[in-house]
């Protein structure tokens, strides 16, 4: 399986933050939000990953990540000129992802929780068409929302509905199968013009293909789309990385459990960057 994350946008909800660098570039507590997205791609094992930005802001993305081999993994850069929507991604993926499934989220999305690991497990295993997620949250009309029947099957994913037919939003992180690039090359633009990631789970869902899996209330699927977003976010690491010292989406350690790189490599990358606690953390882990 690829993975894709989509780190493009102008990040308008948080200017002037935005106006001279790119949102996903933007700390949360302690490391770049890019962070978060891309641990859940290497905690699901996916070690093969496309970062797609702006033609401006691809390059700083570059520098900061570099092509993936520190920690054992490969990244590919791809520029989106326009933003022409999510589901333009899988378009401009589609030699990447060649025959291949594919995970897509997106860089402002962070996730935790102890159960995501094998949700991700689980839902790899099992994919047959696609499979996105269901998260409750109080404004749901931000987002893309699922509707349900009586028997909880899903009837539609709206996008940004006026009157949510549900509180369950669909959070960034999706599953495909291949059909997927045929899937975003066939949709229309929406009213705003943009190929929208829920007309590909509409078509999905209109096959029977679409499965959607909910998020409990163990997970934590935080918002950063907004300055007061990305302090609580902040602080919600800060919290949970002083309580347990264990870090949250430390790509480092993460590449190190799953077998990515030894232990001599997490270390040498923690030397690295010993005049910080995050460096000090990594020579600490045995
Ligand atoms: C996008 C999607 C929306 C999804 C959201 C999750 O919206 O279009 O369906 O719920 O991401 O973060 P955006 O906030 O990028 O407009």
């Amino acid at each position: 399986m690829k993975g894709i994350i989509l780190a493009g946008g102008k990040g308008t909800r948080l200017y002037p933050m935005t106006l001279g660098v790119s949102k996903q570039l933007l700390p949360i507590y302690d490391k770049p939000l890019i962070y978060y997205p891309l641990s859940v791609l290497l905690l699901a094992g996916i070690r093969e990953i496309m970062i797609i930005s702006t033609p401006i802001d691809i390059a700083d993305y570059e520098r900061l990540l570099g092509d993936g081999s520190r920690i054992g993994v490969s990244f590919t850069y791809q520029v989106q000129e326009q933003p022409r929507g999510l589901a333009e991604a899988f378009i401009l993926g589609e030699t990447f992802i060649g025959d291949d499934s594919v995970c897509l989220i997106l860089g402002d999305n962070v996730f935790h929780g102890q159960d995501l690991t094998a949700m991700m497990k689980r839902v790899q295993e099992k994919l047959r068409g696609a499979t996105i997620f269901g998260y409750p949250v109080k404004d749901p009309q931000a987002f893309g929302v699922v509707e349900f029947d009586e028997n909880f099957h899903v009837k539609s994913i709206e996008e940004k509905p006026a009157v949510p037919k549900s509180n369950y939003a669909v959070p960034g992180l999706y599953f495909y199968d291949n059909s997927v690039v045929d899937i975003a090359k066939n949709i229309e633009p929406s009213s705003r013009g943009e190929l929208e990631i829920t007309a590909v789970n509409n078509v999905y869902l209109k096959r029977d293909q679409l499965k959607v899996e909910l998020m409990g209330r163990g997970m934590a699927w935080l918002d950063t789309g907004t300055p007061d977003g990305m302090l609580q976010a902040s602080e919600y690491v800060k919290a949970v990385q002083d309580r347990q010292r264990y870090y949250v989406s430390c790509i480092e350690e993460i590449a190190w459990r799953r077998g990515f790189i030894d232990l001599a490599k997490l270390h040498q990358l923690g030397a690295e960057l010993q005049m910080t606690e995050y460096g000090q953390y990594l020579m600490s882990l045995k």
